[in-house]
């Protein structure tokens, strides 16, 4: 790091309102890891069991016998502890904010509101033949339902897997294909920033042609009323579904180790990876990290700006918040609909105290100067959290004072899908914060750095990120696919979970993240695999071949930089171009857009035919002054073209 570090360190006054003192941070954090079965047999008990767990911790990282169980001989219910626990002390509290795309739409759900929907739409779904262990596809927009639509799942013991309301048709149904879902809940559209976009469409065009032998029904929620196509034999409405059945759905007793869920997400090879997660470790972590790191308290109202499409809004719009029986607040819109204003504007409207937002909304917000802090007070905040990618110093200290009123604490907090919860963050008025630094870890979790032939490192230095022991959010395994899952996290680096993840630690200790070491973009805080964007390119009639790097962004994080070789005859024009543009967009999704099409007869390639990545990345990034070691290239003038023509200049 050549900048100097920004710290802001922690009041003596701030530190008086903290959950804990420094010393007790300590005092958890050592027994934590020092004795794990004693640490989490004791927080275990913050959710509820239907019959309690003797074992607490059981888990080897060992090559070939990868194995992690947790609370494995309790019994439990995560819808149950979402919703039905809260009953007697919190029927009437607001469980779900809604905010609707328009600021005059919005809604409040209380928890025993959100007990009847859940408890209908299980039943619903149980009269459509899901039952338990089955799997279930969930590809809805960011409206209640689609929280409702996760617990009625989890209610009766059905798997889901929530698929990103925006991946294209193909991408929907190789991720039901993979996991033989039985069933997709959908919707007719969905609404961002004042504009629809079809859902079902998308989902008709996935099942088209038997497409998905395994789906029986396809659930639709009548959001804008779109028009919609409609297969009688198939589709089912949501509100006709669930018109005569009963507001009462006894919970399914779920093991600890039940499959919760599964979420799909990009590796740096192959197709994406159905990340699976366990119903007691998963609601355990999810739960206390919510608490710990946000320093959540009960009558706080709780804003987390994820979309239910990915892991954080998992954890940390559903799962860990209504656990804890919280005000989750839910945003259809976007940061910058009606105007540049929203996040304040909603934080004003809905009193938000704690609110958790990604850098690249952040730095989207800061590239129109203070504009976005004019409309509102943001008086009522008291912690912010960023999530997602590095955050930048200038995002961090632009969010503090612009949003922050330069007087809440920002948790910086590093984590992953595979994690199921935050993993290394400071908390609030714990410890003093570092502008870009994700600091120290969270209970339970030990990070280490380990150099490429897996030598632990020790003090000030900077390595790949690992993690030496198991901690209950972690993931279980890949859905159908265990090798793969010991040969993705656990073969790199033995018998320590490889986190792909590069990070510097300091003098005192602290963790700064420092990106993705391998082939996985992070692109706007969304994660997309080179390989799965360069095999959608070659299924293209008129591309040969394809590779795809990141480049630095000043909004997005890392932009989409893609060098594409012609089919021999075609010619690269721009309409081609715009077609392959279009052709990713489709085939994918719109957040794989290439920013850069670079067309080139030849890509760099070492004698062996391997292409050389490094070397197209530092020519995206436009730094092609020292291309480092380029002696093993096959044809070095395919390098000086490239250079010629690059497009990021
Ligand atoms: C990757 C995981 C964690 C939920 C959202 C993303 C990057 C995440 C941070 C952070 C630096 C971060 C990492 C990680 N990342 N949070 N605070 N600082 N990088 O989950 O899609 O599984 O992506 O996001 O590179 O490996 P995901």
């Amino acid at each position: 790091m050549s900048q100097p570090t920004h710290i802001h360190k922690v009041s003596n006054e701030a530190k008086q309102q903290a959950r804990l003192s420094e010393e007790q941070y300590q005092r958890m954090y050592a027994e934590s890891v020092n004795d794990p079965d004693s640490f989490w047999r004791e927080q275990g008990q913050r959710i509820d069991w239907f019959t309690p767990y003797n074992r607490v911790k059981n888990t080897s990282f060992a090559p070939g016998k990868v194995d992690i169980k947790w609370f494995e001989d309790g019994t439990l219910n995560a819808c149950y502890n979402c919703v039905d626990r809260h009953l007697a002390e919190r029927g009437d509290k607001t469980a779900i904010i809604w905010e609707g795309d328009s600021p005059e739409v919005q809604d409040e759900i209380s928890y025993r509101t959100l007990h009847k929907e859940v408890s209908r739409f299980a039943n619903g779904l149980k009269k459509l033949g899901v039952a338990k262990g089955d799997r279930v596809a969930i590809y809805m927009p960011m409206v209640p339902q689609a929280a409702y639509a996760m617990l009625a799942c989890a209610r009766i013991g059905a798997v889901h897997s929530v698929i990103f309301a925006g991946f294209s048709p193909k991408a929907i149904a190789d991720r039901i294909n993979d996991c033989e879902a039985k069933l997709i809940i959908t919707a007719d559209e969905g609404r961002r920033g004042g504009k629809t976009f079809g859902l079902k469409d998308n989902v008709d065009e996935a099942l088209a042609d038997n497409r998905c032998p395994t789906i029986t029904h396809s659930v639709v929620c009548q959001v804008t009323d779109g028009e919609v196509n409609w297969q009688p034999e198939r589709d089912v409405w949501w509100h006709e579904l669930v018109a005569d059945v009963s507001h009462e759905c006894q919970p399914e007793v779920m093991n600890a180790e039940d499959p919760l869920f599964i979420l799909y997400t990009s590796g740096s090879t192959g197709k994406p990876k159905g990340v699976l997660h366990t119903t007691g470790g998963y609601l355990v972590y999810a739960s206390m990290t919510h608490e710990y790191v946000f320093d959540y308290r009960e009558d706080d109202i709780y804003w987390c700006a994820a979309d239910v499409g990915w892991i954080t809004g998992h954890s940390y719009i559903v799962y860990g918040p209504l656990a804890n029986g919280a005000t989750t607040l839910m945003f259809e819109g976007v940061p910058t609909y009606p105007g540049i204003g929203r996040i304040g504007e909603v934080v004003d409207k809905h009193q938000v105290n704690i609110l958790y937002t990604a850098p690249t909304a952040i730095r989207a917000l800061m590239s129109k100067g203070d504009a976005a802090a004019k409309t509102s007070s943001r008086d009522s905040l008291r912690v912010l959290g960023s999530v997602g990618e590095p955050i930048n110093p200038e995002a961090w200290e632009w969010y503090y004072e612009k949003i922050g009123n330069s007087r809440c604490p920002i948790m910086d907090t590093w984590w992953q899908t595979e994690t199921g919860g935050i993993m290394i963050t400071p908390l609030p008025n714990v410890n003093d914060l570092k502008a870009g630094s994700a600091t120290r870890p969270f209970f339970g979790v030990e990070p280490g750095l380990v150099d490429n032939d897996g030598k632990s490192l020790t003090g000030a230095t900077e390595g790949n990120l690992v993690i030496k022991q198991s901690w209950p959010g972690q993931a279980r395994t890949l859905w159908g696919d265990h090798e793969r899952f010991e040969q993705t996290y656990f073969s790199t680096y033995k018998n320590q979970y490889f986190t792909g993840d590069g990070a510097r630690r300091d003098d005192d200790g602290d963790y700064w993240i420092t990106g993705r070491v391998d082939d996985v973009l992070n692109v706007s805080g969304h994660r997309l695999g080179t390989a799965e964007i360069e095999s959608v390119l070659v299924a293209h009639k008129a591309i040969s071949e394809a590779a795809v790097v990141g480049f630095p962004h000043d909004v997005k994080g890392q932009g989409i930089y893609v060098y594409v070789a012609p089919m021999t005859g075609v010619t690269a024009d721009e309409a081609l171009t715009a077609e392959v543009r279009e052709w990713v967009r489709n085939e994918l999704s719109p957040i794989a857009t290439p920013d850069f099409i670079h067309w080139s007869e030849g890509l760099p390639k070492t004698r062996s035919g391997k292409i050389m990545r490094r070397i197209l990345r530092k020519i995206a990034a436009n730094e092609h002054d020292n291309l480092g070691d380029t002696s093993t290239l096959a044809d070095p003038s395919v390098v000086d073209s490239l250079i010629k023509h690059r497009l990021n200049k």
